[in-house]
């Protein structure tokens, strides 16, 4: 599906997520129409301080990402910028968000990025993630991690979508640098209780 160039729906979306931030808690059981996929996740890192090991699983019935983080270094002052877009216009990327945040700020109180924190609590349910500054040294692991499809709107367009993100030192220093692709798929109608293909 294409959306005209004027569609109002990304401030449509934006408040909607704002909706779900306030109510916060899902409650909403239902359906959705539609799929998330991951397709791919190119990312750098700063092999000095951490080694990162992301992969992306993609297949016909299921999608997540997995992660593991050793952090060699204790680190108590982080930086995340972060954007995420959605290609409404094959090949116009829409920006919903774009923000930097004190990464040590946010993890001691999640509310000051209701974006963030709708992502980074859903992180948090799965593998032994950062939870606190400073980030001592050792493993951190993110198992199997899905996107939850009920943590979005009912609509969303079919459109392919990009998640950047960098972590940085506050001395500038560039310690993650990645960006995870992926595409909101609803070419065959299925809905979450179903298998699904590809083709
Ligand atoms: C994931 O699936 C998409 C199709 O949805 C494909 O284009 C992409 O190459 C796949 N990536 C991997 C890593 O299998
Ligand atoms: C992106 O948008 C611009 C201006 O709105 C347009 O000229 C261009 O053709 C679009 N690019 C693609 C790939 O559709
Ligand atoms: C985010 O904003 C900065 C300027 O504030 C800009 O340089 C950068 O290109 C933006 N990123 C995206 C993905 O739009």
């Amino acid at each position: 599906m294409k959306l005209p160039a004027n569609a109002p729906f990304p401030r449509n979306f934006l408040q909607i997520v704002a909706i779900v931030v306030v109510v916060c808690t899902p409650i909403a059981w239902g359906w959705r129409s539609f799929k998330v996929i991951f397709t791919s996740f190119p990312y750098t890192y700063n092999s000095n301080v951490i080694d990162a090991k992301l992969q992306i699983h993609n297949s016909s019935s299921d999608t997540y990402l997995s992660v593991a983080l050793q952090v060699n270094e204790v680190l108590d002052d982080v930086y995340l910028k972060y954007a995420i877009a959605l290609d409404l216009d094959e090949g116009n990327y829409t920006v919903l968000a774009n923000r930097t945040v004190n990464f040590c700020k946010f993890l001691k109180q999640h509310s000051m990025d209701s974006v963030l924190r709708i992502i980074y609590e859903d992180i948090l349910k799965e593998g032994n993630f950062i939870k606190k500054c400073p980030i001592t040294k050792g493993l951190y692991t993110l198992r199997e991690y899905h996107i939850d499809e009920e943590m979005l709107p009912s609509y969303v367009p079919e459109a392919s979508f990009y998640a950047a993100m960098k972590i940085s030192k506050a001395n500038g220093q560039v310690l993650f640098d990645g960006k995870l692709y992926g595409k909101i798929d609803k070419s065959k109608g299925f809905n979450n209780l179903k298998m699904f293909s590809l083709g």
